[in-house]
């Protein structure tokens, strides 16, 4: 009998490992992490992490195929397939600190499977590592391995939260690496018949370790390179009267181009595109290659710019002060139907508006307020000058509460703010939420979800990214 063990259970771990149990009855599957409450939460009716349809997916299995342990090296000692999907955040001290990634929990990982394992293992980097990690990981594992065997593969995670489940059941591709020697090849074959259980083969795609590991920076960067360019239109659009919504359609309808991903937005956030493209361009910069490192920067940058933007455009809009305002944001997750935050754009526009003394009125259907409160009482990273933090000074923590609907949130508020593009938020009151605001009252839609005519016919002034302005808002000042 195959048994797996996973060693993280966050976002992907958890996720991913639920999916093979339920599609492989045959395998045994353990999730392990080193934090006891996140795996007693696994073992919970209230789940670590807020995902549709994973609920069900884990009540079918738990228990039988399925099991959530801290119990660590026992379940990797016991298993021939060990994945990792630990976290690989961008490090914050030392060498390419702001910019490269921090393998120090991978590295952990691979001494402990060394240490405690007693048979020949398959190791797949399931986590979002630089390329030739592998190489690295082999060499750990080698050094310490006692005559055991392992091979290492690079199996890329392609989900993206808030579908993870969909994204698992019917993934675009499933990517292997590893070594082109047999034994690799053997070892690809074992993680391949893993995923045929239910992935057509023609979209299982093996590759060597270098282009899988690659393949998942490059998709990513191409990804958020996407939303950097419509939204770097959406300005342009702004300052012209173009719309980025009919720009977006009119050149996805390009078959070279397509239609998905073209969506103008306050600016990308997410566990994975700021930290990946730092990464890429880490690695760019130690090869040699500063062009391509610039290159892939500007992405970041020109997502900072329009997250500062959207700030600019509230505050001028509001006759250049919103110091003692009371702003409503509507959402603070980094998209619809996930409760993560990390780099969510809503930390940098709250900041921005706290920053001009704006009281904040937020929220969130799936963030509890000690998330909001820890997130935007953390120390803002400066990527580009790592060793500057820009504090945040404790007194603004008093410029936020967080509210228990949307009606509570935009209660005797001068604008609203929407960061998040939650389905509940475009179906609300509007009238009602109008009467309840000061005046004039003010809407700032930053995923364009909103029927700006409606609002507009209420009595609101509207701002919707990339949209012809209306016309109290070309009177202000101009946005930098
Ligand atoms: P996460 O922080 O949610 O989960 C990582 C887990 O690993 C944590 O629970 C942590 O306690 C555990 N861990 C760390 N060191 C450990 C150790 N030595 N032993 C046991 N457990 C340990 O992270 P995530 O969002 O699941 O991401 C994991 C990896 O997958 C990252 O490399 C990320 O870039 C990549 N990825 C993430 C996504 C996503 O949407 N979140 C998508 C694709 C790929
Ligand atoms: C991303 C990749 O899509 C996924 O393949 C990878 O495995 C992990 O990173 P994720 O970060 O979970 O997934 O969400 P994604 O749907 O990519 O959205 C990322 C950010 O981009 C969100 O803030 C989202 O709101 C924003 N976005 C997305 C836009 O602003 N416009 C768009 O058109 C699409």
């Amino acid at each position: 009998m195959v048994k797996i063990c996973c060693i993280g259970a966050g976002y992907v771990g958890g996720p991913t490992m639920a999916v093979i149990a339920l599609k492989c009855p045959s395998i045994e599957v353990a999730v392990v992490d080193i934090s006891v409450p996140r795996i007693n939460a696994w073992n919970s009716d209230q789940l670590p992490i807020y995902e549709p349809g994973l609920e069900e997916v884990v009540k079918q299995c738990r228990g039988k195929n399925l099991f959530f342990s801290t119990d660590v090296e026992k379940h990797v000692r016991e298993a021939n397939i060990v994945f990792v999907s630990v976290n690989t955040p961008t490090k914050t001290q030392g060498l390419g600190a702001g910019k490269a990634a921090d393998l120090t929990y991978w590295e952990s990982a691979a001494r402990m499977i060394a240490d405690v394992s007693k048979s020949d293992k398959i190791v797949v980097e399931k986590s979002t590592v630089p390329v030739k990690t592998a190489e690295a990981i082999e060499k750990i594992l080698m050094h310490n391995s006692r005559g055991i065997n392992f091979q290492i593969l690079s199996n890329p995670e392609f989900l993206a939260e808030g579908t993870a489940i969909n994204d698992l059941f019917k993934p675009d591709r499933v990517l292997i690496g590893g070594r082109e020697t047999p034994e690799g090849m053997k070892a690809i074959k074992a993680l391949k018949d893993v995923y045929a259980h239910w992935v057509p083969e023609d979209r299982i795609l093996c590759t060597n370790l270098w282009s899988a590991e690659v393949s998942k920076l490059a998709a990513n960067a191409f990804l958020a390179q996407r939303i950097s360019s419509v939204n770097a239109m959406s300005a342009l659009c702004e300052a012209t009267g173009a719309d980025v919504s009919q720009v977006s359609h009119a050149i996805g309808f390009d078959s070279r181009i397509g239609p998905k991903f073209l969506n103008a937005s306050v600016g990308f956030g997410g566990s994975c595109f700021q930290k990946d493209i730092l990464n890429l361009v880490y690695i760019c910069e130690c090869n040699g290659l500063p062009e391509v490192a610039n290159y892939w920067k500007q992405v970041i940058k020109v997502n900072d710019y329009q997250k500062t933007r959207f700030v600019n455009r509230v505050v001028s809009s509001m006759f250049n002060t919103v110091s003692g305002k009371k702003i409503a944001i509507l959402g603070f997750a980094f998209k619809k139907d996930t409760g993560d935050t990390r780099e969510t754009p809503a930390i940098d526009v709250c900041k921005g508006l706290m920053g001009d003394k704006a009281r904040l009125s937020i929220y969130d259907p799936q963030v509890p307020e000690e998330h909001i409160q820890r997130d935007l009482q953390m120390n803002k990273f400066d990527w580009d000058h790592p060793i500057h933090l820009q504090p945040t000074s404790p007194s603004t923590i008093n410029q936020v509460i967080v509210a228990s609907d949307a009606y509570e949130a935009t209660k005797d508020s001068h604008g609203v703010c929407i960061l998040t593009e939650w389905d509940e938020f475009k179906n609300l009151d509007y009238q009602k939420i109008y009467n309840n605001m000061q005046k004039p009252a003010f809407v700032f839609d930053g995923r364009n979800i909103l029927d700006v005519e409606k609002l507009r016919k209420i009595g609101f002034i509207v701002y919707s990214i990339g949209k012809p302005l209306d016309k109290w808002l070309k009177d202000m000042p101009a946005v930098a």
